[in-house]
Parts: structure tokens; C-alpha cells; sequence
């Protein structure tokens, strides 16, 4: 490998009682994906917002290509050809698609003179780099997580940067988009670009990885071989050995609780890309844990979105039934009243009050309950929020702190607390382990376990395949809105991934 052109040095950097990083060394070169992996709140970010200009080290150096460098904004960064794709992606959702590619490098590409159809053009090409058939006139708010995520990718290829950081790039990605992402990057690679890469998927790491750091607790633990076996990976992200990942699987179902046959959804003004649930035959179950699988696009957070009432607005035709009546879903509070609770892909824009603390969000979901008779019970509030902070065991374990300061990996926690507490009889969740580390991931896989078998059905899109095939009981694969098949647990990727990709057709 050739010199470094990037070398930081004992960086430190505390926020407030936090020391986020202590004493970072970190190198990368030109032409080199350099992976990056580290438990949730292990200072990936930090370091990384500190290289990208959004933050400043307390103390160490950093210098790029020989030369110190102290970033004090972003714009700075950029201007040195350091380009970063932040875990939390920064679009802007009232724009389109092209107006965002090209925001804020109106100086750098003169892009302001261009016209808007050349504009398009331009957009247009970036997309189809990044590996997306996208319309560029589309608004961002239009689009699904995945999809934001690939145009935060071409906007980043637009950049024409000499260090890319993608912060968590294939969270919200399924396998096969995945690996149009790791084809760019590789692309990207060859073209002497130094790639920072940050991932809790450790499946990824031998099929993208020329070198690998591992950081824990504000500090590196070192480097291990791209090649090593990830029970050695795990070993060095959480400090000790690893158990199982996944739980066993319980043997006994009790009766159905979610059911639908040939149904469909009718939204009530149809939406460009948003696929309707367009004919869905499934059960769950009473101690079941379902899940879906499919490619995006597939109509998986639809047909989710549309079962809880939120943000689909229509009506269903077919069977439709909870707990064996049928029932008029389409709204919030029909859905909680059955019994409901939802998770969804998108922890910034639903899930959570980002400005308010931890303990207020958890609670939140569960005011009625905690206070029967509207009477605030400040004492049980607390009771409340500090077990489930140990329950999910979100880190830093201080109610008082704001979600935005939070990780990306514990902000998604605190979604998981927050509607777990509501008691729900049916879960249903998508991407539910978005940006979470593996310790935390078995710790949600072994409470889903429990609660179903204290009787809670679980219905969870994931574009997760490993995932799908160690929790869930059965997993029902769609394309095009429709449910092409189902396979109880011993299925193979391969076979999901065809189903996934319409190469067989429903039997
Ligand atoms: N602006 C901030 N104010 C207070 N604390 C912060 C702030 N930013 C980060 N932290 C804290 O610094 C620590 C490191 O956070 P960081 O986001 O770098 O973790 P990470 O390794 O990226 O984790 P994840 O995998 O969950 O994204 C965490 O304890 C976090 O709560
Ligand atoms: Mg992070």
C-alpha cells in the first residue's frame, strides 16, 4: 500500500461528561477501502465528523497528504476533496431530487449558471452511476429510505472527492443493492479514491475490505485481517466472546393473530413510487415471528404502513382480520386499539423527538399507561424509563440526554424501547436493527424471542437476509406488492433472493 495521505493522530474529544474519542491513530491511503468498525457509541462518527470538518479534536493532529490540516468547517473539508456521507442522511426532503445532488457545490461545479434541463441531464447521469433509475424531478420526501440513500451516494459521486466516507451506506440497503454500492465504491477505488467505510454488517467486511480498524470505547482495539472469521471480529468489537447471535425458536404457535387473504390496499391518492399493497395472503401468528423479505420497491414498509394507518391513507379490500374478526384498518388509533405497535425505517423522521431527552421520548408512547388517570407519576415515569433503558441497554444510560446526542445505534434503541413499552400484542417492524451493533442486535432478537413467547406476534421487514433466517419462524418474500411465497426457516439465501428478484412467480 502506498504512503497515507490522510494520518490522524491522538485525537481526542470529550462532550461533556462523554470522552467520545481518546487518543485516535488512524491512517488511510489513496486507493484503499479502509473499513471501520466499532460498537454503537464507539466514536465512529465522532472521528469521522472530525475528519469531514464538522467537528474539532480537544487535542492530536491531523494532516493530509504531509501537510497539517485543521478543518473548521465542512466546507473546508470539502475544499481539500474530503467528502462524507453522514449516517443520518442530510437531503433535503422539499427538493428534488437534482436540486439536492447538486446543493451546496454550486461553487465548486458553477452549477448555478447551468440550465435547469442541463441540470437534469447531469443529475440524471449521477444517478445512473450510483446504480438508481430514479426520476431526478422527484421530490426527496417521495422517496424510500433505501432510495434516499443511493442519491446521497450519487451526490456524493458528484463531489469528485479524493476521500469519501460512507457512514453505515448499506443500513437501509437489500443485498442485491448492496452490491451495486460495493461495485461503485470499488470503481471509486480504482480510481485512487481513499474510501473510510463504516458498518455493522460484518458479512461485508471480506467482500469490501482492504484493511480493517476496530475501535471501542473512544479508543482502536487495532486491526484485524480483512479475511478474519467474524467470530474474531466480534471478539474485538465487544471485548469478549460471543455467544449465539440469535435465539432459539420456539416451538409452539398459539392462534392467529394478524390475517389476511387476498388482500388489498386502496390508497386514497395514489403516490409515485409508493407501491400498494396489491394482494398479501399471510398469518401471524401468537408467538410467531414473520418476516418479510424483498427487494426495494417490493411494498414491504407499504404493506407495514398500511396495516398501522400511518402515512397511507385508503382503505383495504379482502379478508382482513385481527384475532380472527375482521377489522377496518386505516387509521393510528384503530391500529393501536387492535393491539399494534410499529417501528419504522426512518428513526429521524418518525420515530422519535430528536431535541428531547431520552426519558421523554420512551414515555411518550406509553402516557396512557403510565399515568391511567392523567395524573403525572413522576416516580413511576422514572421507573419506567430507567428499566428500559437497561432493558435495551442504551448507551449513555442518562435519561436527561437529548436523543439528538445520542448514537445512531442507541437512537434506534430508544425507538425499540419506547414502542415495546406500549405492550403491544402485534409488533411490526421494519429495518428494526438499522445501524445497530451486534451485541445489541442479539440483546433485541432475545427480548423479541421472549415477548413472543409470552404470546406477542412479530411481523419485521428487513433487507437483512441473515437476519430474516436467524429470528424469524417463517418468511414470506414479496415483489410488486404482492406475497410470492413463503418458507419456514431453513431456507436458503439463494432461494430468497430469487423469489426477491421475480425470477420465480408465485406458485
Ligand atoms: N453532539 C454530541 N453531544 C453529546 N454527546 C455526543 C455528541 N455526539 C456524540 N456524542 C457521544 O459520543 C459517543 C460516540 O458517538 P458516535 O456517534 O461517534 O458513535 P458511533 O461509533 O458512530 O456509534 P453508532 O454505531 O451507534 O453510530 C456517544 O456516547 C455519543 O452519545
Ligand atoms: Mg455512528
Amino acid at each position: 500500500m502506498s504512503l497515507p495521505i490522510l494520518v490522524l493522530s491522538g485525537i481526542e474529544k470529550r462532550f461533556g461528561g462523554v470522552q467520545a474519542l481518546r487518543g485516535v491513530d488512524f491512517t488511510l491511503s489513496a486507493g484503499e477501502i479502509h473499513v471501520l468498525l466499532g460498537e454503537n457509541g464507539a466514536g465512529k462518527s465522532t472521528l469521522m465528523s472530525i475528519i469531514s470538518g464538522a467537528a474539532q479534536p480537544d487535542h492530536g493532529a491531523m494532516s493530509l497528504d504531509g501537510a497539517p490540516v485543521n478543518f473548521q468547517t465542512p466546507r473546508d473539508a470539502h475544499a481539500a476533496g474530503i467528502v462524507m456521507i453522514p449516517q443520518e442522511l442530510d437531503l433535503v426532503p422539499g427538493l428534488d431530487i437534482a436540486a439536492n445532488l447538486f446543493l451546496g457545490h454550486e461553487q465548486l461545479t458553477g452549477i448555478r449558471t447551468l440550465a435547469r434541463s442541463r441540470m437534469m441531464r447531469e443529475a440524471h447521469e449521477l444517478l445512473r452511476r450510483a446504480g438508481v433509475s430514479l426520476d431526478p424531478a422527484l421530490l426527496v420526501s417521495s422517496l424510500r429510505m433505501g432510495e434516499r440513500q443511493l442519491v446521497a451516494i450519487a451526490k456524493a459521486l458528484a463531489a469528485e472527492a479524493r476521500i469519501l466516507i460512507l457512514d453505515e451506506p448499506t443500513a437501509a440497503l437489500s443485498a442485491t443493492e448492496a452490491e451495486y454500492l460495493f461495485g461503485t465504491v470499488r470503481e471509486l477505488r480504482a480510481r485512487g479514491v481513499g474510501i473510510i467505510y463504516i458498518s455493522h454488517r460484518l458479512e461485508e467486511v471480506p467482500r469490501i475490505a482492504d484493511r480493517v480498524t476496530v475501535m471501542r470505547d473512544g479508543g482502536v482495539v487495532g486491526e484485524a485481517a480483512p479475511d478474519a472469521p467474524q467470530a474474531e471480529l466480534v471478539r474485538m468489537l465487544v471485548g469478549k466472546d460471543f455467544k449465539d447471535l440469535f435465539p432459539p425458536r420456539a416451538g409452539l404457535l398459539g392462534e392467529p393473530i394478524l390475517n389476511l387473504v387476498h388482500a388489498r390496499f386502496v390508497p386514497l391518492v395514489d403516490r409515485a413510487g409508493w407501491q400498494a399493497p396489491q394482494d398479501v395472503s399471510l398469518t401471524v401468528h401468537e408467538g410467531e415471528i414473520v418476516g418479510l423479505s424483498g427487494l426495494m420497491g417490493a411494498g414491504r414498509t407499504e404493506l407495514l404502513s398500511a396495516l398501522y394507518g400511518f402515512e397511507a391513507r385508503g382503505r383495504w379490500v379482502g379478508r382482513v382480520e385481527i384475532g380472527g374478526r375482521p377489522v377496518k384498518l386505516g387509521s393510528v388509533a384503530t391500529a393501536r386499539r387492535a393491539g399494534m405497535a410499529y417501528v419504522t425505517d426512518d428513526r429521524r423522521g418518525t420515530g422519535l423527538v430528536l431535541g428531547q431527552s431520552v426519558a421523554r421520548n420512551i414515555v411518550m408512547s406509553t402516557l396512557p399507561r403510565v399515568t391511567p388517570w392523567g395524573l403525572a407519576s413522576a416516580s413511576r415515569e422514572q421507573a419506567e424509563v430507567s428499566a428500559a433503558l437497561s432493558r435495551f441497554d442504551v448507551r449513555p444510560r442518562v435519561p436527561s440526554t437529548r436523543v439528538v446526542n445520542l448514537s445512531g445505534g442507541n437512537q434506534q434503541k430508544v425507538v425499540f424501547a419506547k414502542e415495546l413499552l406500549s405492550g403491544p400484542h402485534l409488533l411490526l417492524l421494519d429495518e428494526p436493527t438499522r445501524g445497530v451493533d451486534v451485541g445489541a442486535k442479539a440483546e433485541i432478537y432475545r427480548q423479541l424471542r421472549d415477548l413472543a413467547s409470552a404470546g406477542l406476534g412479530v411481523l419485521v421487514a428487513s433487507s437483512e437476509l441473515p437476519e430474516l433466517l436467524g429470528l424469524c419462524d417463517r418468511i414470506i418474500v414479496m415483489h410488486g406488492g404482492i406475497t410470492v411465497a413463503s418458507f419456514d426457516a431453513g431456507v436458503s439465501e439463494e432461494t430468497l433472493r430469487r423469489y426477491s428478484l421475480g425470477e420465480v412467480q408465485a406458485a
